[in-house]
Parts: C-alpha cells; sequence; structure tokens
C-alpha cells in the first residue's frame, strides 16, 4: 500500500547525492510537500498541475563525460520554476548552452565563504548583514567557467566564479554549494526563497492532518480482512499498530517476539502498554532461551545476525499460522528507506546494507504488505506518534538495532553476560533522562567488550569486564559525532556503573564519530 498524497508539490530528481533526502526533509519541515523521484520516474510524469517546483540533486556523475545523467531540454520550457544543487547546477549550465570543467587544482570541499554579486529573490536574508557573506558547504570538483545564456551571477567564492547564477525571467537558479546540509549556515532560507517567493507555493504539508486520511486508507484497502503486524515497541511499529487499530480494531493481530536481546524491563513495559492502555490484540512470545541456545559460542557478528533474524521469522511464521485467513502484513518502513533501496537511476539493487534488513519478513509468506509510513521521515513519525496519543516514552526512544544488544556484548554472547548489560546500560539511560540528555542524543547504548581487566576495589583485586558508552548525536545515522559530555556526568556515571553492576570494573567513552567509526560496534 503506498500513500496517495494529491497535494501541491515540489519535486526533487535524484541524480544520487548521498544527501537528496536532506533537501526533501527542508522543504517538509518548511511545511511544503515534497517527494523525490528517479529520471526514470520523472519521465512517465504526464500531468504537471500539481508540480510548483522543481529541484535537480546533487550527484557523482559529471555533465563533462559524454554521457551523463539528464533529462529533456523541454522541461526547461515549462515555465516551472527550478533550483539545481551542485551537480544541478552543472546540468542546468549544460543544457543552457554554458560550459563546465573539471577544475582539479581549484576544487572545493568543505567549508567556503561565499559573497553576494548581486540582489536576488533566492538570497534574500541569506547573507550576514553588512558582511554581504556566508559559510557555505562545497563538496565539487567539476565547475561552471561560462555562464550559459540568459543567466546571471548572482554569488561567487575565491575558487567559484559561478556559486549561485539565475535566469530570473525564466525562473531557472543554480548553486554549486549544498544549503540542504546543516554545515551551511542558514541554508533553509535559500529553500524558503525558493519555495515562497520563486515558485509560491503555499504551505500544505502537516503531518497531523494526514493522519485521517492515513486511517481511511487503510479501513477502505483492508476492509473486512485481517491484518498481522510484529511490534517491537520502537516507534515505527508502534506507531503502524496505533493507526492500524484506529482503522480496523480488533482485525489487527499485533505480535512481540521477546528475543531476551532487549533492554532491561522494556519489552514488558512496552506490552503492558499495548494491551492495556491502547487496548491492541496483542500477544507476547518469549523466545530468549531459545535465542541463548542458537546463540551459543557464536563470536561472529554477521552469523549473529543471521540466527537472531532468521530464529525471528520462523517464530513469527509459526505465530502467524495460528490465525486464519491474514491477508496483509504491516510494515514500518519509512522514506529513507524507500529512497535508499532504489538507486537514482531507478534500479531496484538494494544499497541498504543487509544487517539493517533483519526485521524483514519472509516473501513466502504471501501477504500482501501494508506500509503505512512509506512517504513520512522518522521525525514525521514522531509528530504522528504524539497526534495519536503514543506515549513520550516510546515516541522519543533511540533507534535500536534488530539484533539487539546481540550486537552490542562483542564476542559469545551469555545470560549473564546480557543481565550485566542491561543493568550498566540501564544506570546510562536513566542518568540521561535524569539529567535531560536523553532528548538531545540521537542514540546511547552501553556495550559489552570481550575482555576482562584487573581492578582495585576495597582491598581486594577485581577481574572483570569493561563497559563502553556510546552516545552520539546525528540526524540520520548516516554520519555522527560523539556527544560532549560534561565531566561530572562522566564522572558520576562512571561510578554509578562500577558501584550498581557487579561484573564490571571498567568504564570507557567512546569517542570517535562516523566515519570512521559505525555507531555499533558489531
Ligand atoms: P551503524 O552501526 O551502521 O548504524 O553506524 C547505523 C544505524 O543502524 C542501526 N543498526 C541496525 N539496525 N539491524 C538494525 O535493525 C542491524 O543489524 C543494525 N546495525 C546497526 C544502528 O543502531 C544505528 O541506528
Amino acid at each position: 500500500m503506498q500513500l496517495q498524497i494529491q497535494k501541491d508539490k515540489i519535486i526533487i530528481i535524484d541524480f544520487g547525492s548521498q544527501v537528496t533526502k536532506l533537501i526533501a526533509r527542508r522543504i517538509r519541515e518548511l511545511g511544503v510537500f515534497s517527494e523525490i523521484i528517479t529520471i526514470k520516474e520523472f519521465l512517465k510524469i504526464k500531468n504537471f498541475k500539481n508540480i510548483k517546483g522543481l529541484i535537480f540533486s546533487g550527484g557523482p556523475s559529471t555533465v563533462t563525460k559524454k554521457k551523463f545523467p539528464t533529462i529533456p531540454k523541454e522541461i526547461l520550457l515549462k515555465e516551472i520554476p527550478i533550483l539545481g544543487i551542485c551537480y544541478g547546477l552543472q546540468l542546468i549550465a549544460k543544457l543552457n548552452g554554458g560550459s563546465i570543467k573539471s577544475a582539479k587544482r581549484k576544487r572545493e570541499f568543505g567549508r567556503v565563504i561565499l559573497k553576494k554579486k548581486k540582489k536576488s529573490l533566492l538570497i534574500k536574508n541569506f547573507f550576514i548583514k553588512k558582511k554581504n557573506t556566508q559559510s557555505v558547504w562545497m563538496s565539487h570538483q567539476d565547475a561552471v567557467v561560462k555562464l550559459p545564456k540568459g543567466f546571471s551571477i548572482v554569488s561567487y567564492t575565491k575558487d567559484s566564479k559561478l556559486a549561485i547564477i539565475e535566469n530570473k525571467k525564466k525562473k531557472i537558479y543554480g548553486i554549486q554549494f549544498h544549503p540542504e546540509v546543516t554545515h551551511t549556515n542558514n541554508g533553509k532560507q535559500i529553500f524558503k526563497n525558493f519555495l515562497f517567493s520563486i515558485c509560491k507555493i503555499k504551505k500544505n504539508w502537516k503531518v497531523e492532518s494526514e493522519k485521517n486520511r492515513i486511517i481511511k486508507d487503510i479501513r477502505n484497502l483492508v476492509k473486512k480482512d485481517k491484518v498481522i503486524c510484529a511490534l517491537s515497541g520502537g516507534v515505527d511499529s508502534s506507531v503502524v499498530a496505533l493507526l492500524i487499530n484506529k482503522a480496523i480494531k480488533k482485525k489487527l493481530f499485533c505480535i512481540m517476539v521477546d528475543t531476551g536481546l532487549m533492554r532491561k524491563n522494556e519489552f514488558k513495559f512496552s506490552y503492558k502498554i499495548f494491551k492495556y492502555k491502547y487496548k491492541l490484540n496483542v500477544k507476547l512470545i518469549n523466545a530468549s532461551s531459545t535465542y541463548y541456545k542458537k546463540l551459543r559460542n557464536i563470536k561472529d557478528p554477521e552469523k549473529k545476525r543471521k540466527i537472531i533474524g532468521n530464529l525471528f521469522i520462523k517464530i513469527f511464521e509459526k505465530e502467524a499460522k495460528k490465525i486464519k485467513n491474514i491477508k496483509y502484513l504491516a510494515q514500518g518502513t519509512l522514506y529513507p528507506d524507500i529512497i535508499e533501496s532504489r538507486s537514482s537511476s531507478g534500479s531496484k539493487t538494494s544499497k541498504i546494507k543487509s544487517h539493517h534488513n533483519v526485521g524483514g519478513l519472509p516473501k513466502k509468506m504471501n501477504f500482501k504488505l501494508i506500509e503505512p509510513l512509506k512517504e513520512l521521515f522518522k521525525d514525521e513519525v514522531r509528530i504522528l506518534g504524539k497526534s495519536l496519543g503514543l506515549l513520550k516514552s516510546l515516541q522519543n526512544k533511540h533507534p535500536f538495532p534488530g539484533p539487539g544488544l546481540g550486537i552490542r556484548i562483542i564476542g559469545k554472547i551469555t545470560a549473564d553476560k546480557i543481565k550485566i548489560l542491561q543493568e550498566a546500560d540501564h544506570i546510562f539511560i536513566n542518568e540521561l533522562k535524569k539529567h535531560n540528555l536523553y532528548d538531545k542524543i540521537w542514540q546511547a547504548y552501553a556495550a559489552l567488550l570481550p575482555f576482562k581487566t584487573v581492578g582495585v576495589m576495597g582491598d581486594s583485586r577485581t577481574y572483570e569486564y569493561t563497559c563502553l558508552l556510546r552516545a552520539v548525536v546525528s540526524e540520520d545515522g548516516m554520519t555522527a559525532d560523539y556527544f560532549n559530555f560534561p565531566k561530572d556526568f562522566l564522572n558520576k556515571i562512571s561510578n554509578k556503573i562500577i558501584n550498581g553492576v557487579p561484573g564490571i570494573n571498567r568504564v570507557v567513552y567512546d569517542i570517535t564519530s562516523k566515519p570512521p567509526s559505525t555507531i555499533e560496534l558489531e
């Protein structure tokens, strides 16, 4: 099932940049509906009535080669405002007769100072007042060196004479830097100007207002049939369950599989909330002893993931078979999953790391899929959750990997180690909440390292495990920075864990960003 959003919108044509989805996020944050599509999908569009503006994203290709990703030139004549970003600018220049060179010596990567050359609707209130400069994020080797016909220069940098260009009459704009990334100061203003001053689109996107339409769509689709859903208590599956429950009540069957690899008390807590507060049709399966047995002596992280994922599918299938006549399977697939799992050329090749699909259920089960969050970003799902009355603690929960603590206990997993880690993690997360730090952090957890070291407590030597703490800030998990805790907080946490968790005599804090590290350790 796909949401059918028939609204005035901004279409972003994806030329393959890693940050294309941020463009859509920025636009939706400004209250305007936007969609990312491939060139192939764009070429199929017959009716342009609802398209109030086009954005050409950045991308890894170069227009200096004979073959390059492009769109028919006639699009430029449709009188729809266009904004090209990075590769998008170069494409606009190429299609309009400008020239582009691969500037090996003058390439720009990272922060660059942009200077204003002349007034333009696109840069209203963008530059620092009086200085007329702004710090922007560049990432390019090719550069436009000859202005296309009908265009003029709006801004420049030391190494890019044509950093912003415009054809005011045709409402076509091109910018070399990336306003969608947070490293560009005041980048949102560029989008604001493009949307409201140039495209003249009205604010029309508020995810809460979509709630009733989504519920109605589900009801119309499912009719008298039954739906099954794997519920983890994470924000995505929780929102899916609440939405479908609102639509079809007891015809929704939720299954919670407790792998024993969850955070302390969390799974049982969520189960009670769903059963008694939200009155869902939910069944809890305690499978921890089966998981521990299967994981005994397994060290390799990929093997762990496979075992955990396959076992989940087996248990879920067994439970599903007990309920007769199920037609649909509900999943919490999000918009970034959809964008990332198709390449910009439109092929179905999956770019998502295989291990991130652990919760994926088998095709042979022959259910039809319902994916009500397919067009939403994570922050929008949280807002939707809030409007459905989802508890704040569930709404704002940090992401948690499918294989759970299984990939946070490095090396072999034992029931003892799980208990030790659950205690340490519980202390860490509780302290974050107590100090109002939890909501400032994108993801935080404790992990258990696979070796013991010597310590001294009282008058005796100890030989125990090391606990590693990780806390990162991030926008979408693709890149991340470690969180800068005050020293006092780190001292307090270390003391609390050492004093409160037998089995741990050393606490370390991970101070690497992603890249080069990943968020999880395995
Ligand atoms: P990494 O470790 O790749 O993680 O920087 C990025 C985000 O993905 C989550 N993650 C997983 N989620 N199954 C999942 O469902 C997995 O196997 C898995 N590995 C990592 C991670 O928690 C972070 O949010």
